[in-house]
């Protein structure tokens, strides 16, 4: 089929990819020049797994190409993808102006009868919107149905999951746009789940809030756990053991972060308050995220004291493995307050270091090796499991100040410690080599 997709980022270059690796012929319209100019060379602008390789193919069988110009991209196409960012407003609520935008751009460039399915994470009653918008804009002899077609894959692992995902979730009430959507999504093989515009809206919302309370509900319990000298590990598995649990996003850690998550959760709070309802729960969640953050700080400060002129060596700073994206990463917060306190701030991390510069503050030093970032530090934080952090060899440990080492992830195992003299602190489980309250004080002032 002859399909156009608007956006190239995280979802609408790995959509694009991927169906066109189904066989489909792809137009994918992006505003950004240098993105479209790179993606022409077969140079991906995002990282993710096995992307590059399978857009270079595409590109190579003649079935994706790239372009900045809508009219272009539009024309014979039967089906036409939104994939445009939904940001966050000041309030939380989702900002449509890119959604609006496009909108108009299809109703004014448009030359046939055309499906436009959107991707993009909507508030509910956004795609009435969209219908809305393009009605009002386009040539009275042409007719375009707008369908509900949420976006679910995982950043990190995009391409495996565009071919392994659990369902294909399709909003709508035509027949006709059901059949072809079925149609264009059958190669891919994965249970499809037809419903109307406005449930489909919301299942992409209820999931990601979901699962963003399994992570503060699962973080909740292991600050208990803690305190009560429990082990979250062998909790979350002996939970995750019932399968009316089930054993994902049990893991403890400084809480989610990311491009959904974040803005998702608290855009449902905005989408509940507009029709009179109090979303307390939600609200709870997005507080316990919060204060997660700051759980690695306050072992930090408890340990150290003051940081003051402390080297302090953060490993990981994307918001999580595999990615290249900063957005709402932990690491964020957790830098600028490190900062403030006049901690002096080495970062390294495999992948997003290029976007890290442009976020985090000008003071930072970025380093290339996880070697150079602990040389000579007061402690060492993971923010982010990558394979090498969980890999790293404890022997470079001893170039530090102290070989203390405060695991935001929960992702070294306790032990592979066991034959090192490295202090270790993670979340919800006991501390490894841990310093007498006398040896506390005196390493620094505590605050
Ligand atoms: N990133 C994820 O993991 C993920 C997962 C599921 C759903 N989503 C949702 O998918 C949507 C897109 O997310 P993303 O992370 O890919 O965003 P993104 O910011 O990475 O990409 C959006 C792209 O759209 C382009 N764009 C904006 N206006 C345009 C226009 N008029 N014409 C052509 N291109 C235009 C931007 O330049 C940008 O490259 C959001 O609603 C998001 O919530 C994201």
């Amino acid at each position: 089929m002859e399909l156009a997709v608007v956006g190239a980022g995280y979802v609408g270059l790995v959509t694009s990819v991927c169906l066109s690796e189904i066989g489909h012929h792809v137009t994918c319209i992006e505003i950004d020049k240098s993105k479209v100019d790179q993606m022409k060379k077969g140079i991906s602008p995002i990282y993710e797994p096995g992307l590059t390789e399978l857009m270079v193919k595409n590109i190579n069988s003649g079935r994706l190409s790239f372009t900045t110009n809508h009219l272009e991209g539009f024309e014979n196409k039967d089906v036409i993808y939104i994939a445009v960012g939904t940001p966050e407003n000041e309030d939380g609520s989702a900002n449509l102006y890119h959604i609006d935008e496009v909108a108009r751009i299809i109703a004014k460039n448009v030359n046939r009868d055309a499906i436009v399915v959107t991707k993009s994470t909507v508030p509910v009653g956004t795609n009435d919107r969209i219908q809305k918008i393009i009605n009002h804009n386009i040539s009275s002899h042409i007719s375009v149905e707008v369908v509900s077609n949420p976006e679910f894959l995982r950043e990190g692992s995009a391409i495996y999951d565009s071919f392994h995902g659990d369902r294909i979730v399709i909003g709508t009430n035509s027949e006709k746009a059901a059949k072809q959507l079925e149609e264009i999504n059958k190669p891919f093989n994965i249970p499809i789940f037809i419903t109307d515009i406005r449930s489909a809206e919301m299942i992409k919302y209820a999931s990601n809030a979901f699962l963003a309370t399994k992570i503060s509900f699962i973080n909740e319990i292991a600050n208990i756990c803690e305190r009560v000298d429990a082990d979250i590990e062998q909790v979350s598995y002996g939970m995750g053991l019932d399968s009316r649990i089930g054993p994902h996003f049990l893991n403890a850690g400084i809480g989610y972060g990311g491009s959904c998550f974040p803005k998702d959760t608290k855009a449902l709070i905005q989408i509940a308050g507009n029709v009179a309802y109090d979303f307390e729960l939600l609200q709870g969640v997005v507080n316990v995220n919060r204060k997660q953050q700051r759980i690695l700080l306050d072992k930090l400060c408890d340990r150290l004291g003051n940081l003051k002129g402390r080297k302090i060596a953060l490993l990981g700073l994307a918001f999580k493995p595999n990615t290249d994206d900063m957005r709402e990463a932990p690491s964020i917060f957790i830098s600028n307050e490190l900062v403030k306190a006049g901690a002096i701030v080495y970062a390294y991390d495999p992948i997003a270091i290029d976007n890290a510069k442009q976020i985090l503050d000008s003071s930072i030093q970025f380093v290339y090796s996880i070697e150079k970032a602990i040389e000579g530090a007061d402690a060492a934080l993971i923010l982010t499991e990558w394979d090498e952090i969980k890999n790293m060899d404890f022997n470079l440990m001893s170039s530090m100040k102290h070989p203390l080492l405060i695991d935001g992830r929960n992702c070294i195992k306790i032990k592979d410690l066991n034959s090192y003299q490295i202090e270790y602190h993670s979340i919800g489980r006991s501390i490894v080599n841990s310093l007498k309250l006398e040896e506390v004080c005196q390493v620094g002032e505590r605050k």
